[in-house]
């Protein structure tokens, strides 16, 4: 059995395909970085139109790759939200055509359920496990249940953390993705030279914030010498930023680790997903949390932790072994919540 999954919520257009033997058979992601640099960030007309303009020949290159016809697909999954609803409608839109053209069935993924199950295709994990969900749009923590069974436990009250990164990448010139930039910048640095804070560490709850934590960000550099900073000041500013974090992260992520015990004592599993978990020094980080716990830290490789097709082809195939396909008229959204019974953050 052989999944097309497709994957257009933001600004990398991707395809791939997997089988239920775990095998990711061709996952292509085309970035869109050179298209949204000039302007700092994603533009979401700009988005959707490279989606429109790449994703036919991007699904064709991957089926040739995979040496796969439409045909022999068992379906199509195409990301149904969250996400910039331009992109998400060119992709639910290429995804319904070619399954009603070539009759198969069509199923509309969850790109956080896409985060939330890569670590079943890269590692023996079942359930229940433990989920800090962390990327540009959502910092989250999650008890996964089952596939579509997902119960939060905490959420951000401002930013995300992968926002966070971001922003704190264009306060120190560092451009845009924010996420590789501070953490390559940040190598070497010393991570106790400014004293940030760490906002809600040592509250009960397993909520985050890091508003408080990138103003601080920003007053420690304009205290800086003026002009360009010095290679030694941004090593120190981005290292003590990610250390920040990463006690953000650690301390909500051990208040949720408690809870989740409570709730199932005998689940050994911490997962770490999305493009923040693509961070060498906070995946370190949180291996140190899970193995204080006697848990176990699965983080899929960097490329699976940002975003791509091939999570969107994976959770299509658990969708799919479980009967859990969708219509066309299935009507994208620009906001699904994974947990129905929390607010959408
Ligand atoms: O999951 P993702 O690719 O897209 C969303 O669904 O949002 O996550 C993108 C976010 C961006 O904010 C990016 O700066 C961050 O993940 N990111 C990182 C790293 N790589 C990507 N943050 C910290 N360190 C990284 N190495
Ligand atoms: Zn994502």
């Amino acid at each position: 059995m052989i999944v097309l999954g497709i994957e257009t919520s933001c600004d990398e257009t991707a395809a791939a395909l997997v089988t239920d033997a775990r095998d990711i058979r061709a996952s292509l992601v085309l970035s869109q970085l050179d298209q949204h640099r000039p302007y700092g960030g994603v533009v979401p007309e700009i988005a959707a139109r490279a989606h429109l303009d790449h994703l036919d020949r991007l699904v064709g290159q991957a089926l040739d790759e995979a040496g796969v016809a439409l045909g022999e697909l068992g379906a199509i999954a195409a990301t149904g939200g969250p996400g910039l609803i331009g992109g998400v409608i060119v992709g639910v839109t290429f995804a319904k055509a070619l399954a009603l053209a070539h009759d198969r069935p069509f199923i509309a993924v969850n790109h956080l359920e896409g985060h939330a199950l890569t670590c079943r295709l890269t590692d023996d994990v079942g359930f229940p496990y433990l989920l800090l969900l962390v990327s540009g749009g959502h910092c989250q923590l999650l008890v996964v249940e089952g596939v579509g069974r997902y119960a939060r436990l905490g959420t951000t009250i401002d930013d995300a953390a992968g926002e966070a990164f971001d922003k704190v990448a264009k306060m120190l010139g560092l451009g845009f993705p924010g996420g590789p930039a501070v953490e390559a910048a940040a190598v070497g640095g010393d991570p106790a030279r400014f004293d940030l804070p760490r906002p809600l560490h040592g509250r009960p709850g397993a909520d985050f914030s890091f508003s408080g934590l990138k103003t601080a960000v920003r007053l420690a550099a304009e205290a800086l010498p003026p002009g360009a900073f010095a290679a030694r000041d941004l090593a120190d500013l981005a290292a003590s930023f990610q250390a920040a974090v990463g006690d953000v992260l650690v301390d909500r992520t051990a208040n949720a680790i408690a809870e989740f015990r409570a709730r199932h004592p005998q689940a050994r599993h911490l997962v770490v997903a999305g493009g923040v978990a693509a961070n060498a020094a906070l995946r370190a980080r949180l291996a140190a949390l899970a193995a204080a716990h006697a848990m176990t830290l699965v983080a899929p490789p960097p490329r699976l932790c940002t975003d791509n097709a091939a999570m969107i082809a994976w959770a299509g195939l658990e969708r799919l072994r479980l009967g859990l396909v969708d219509g066309l008229e299935f009507a994208p959204r620009p906001r699904w919540p994974l947990d129905p019974a929390a607010e959408a953050a």
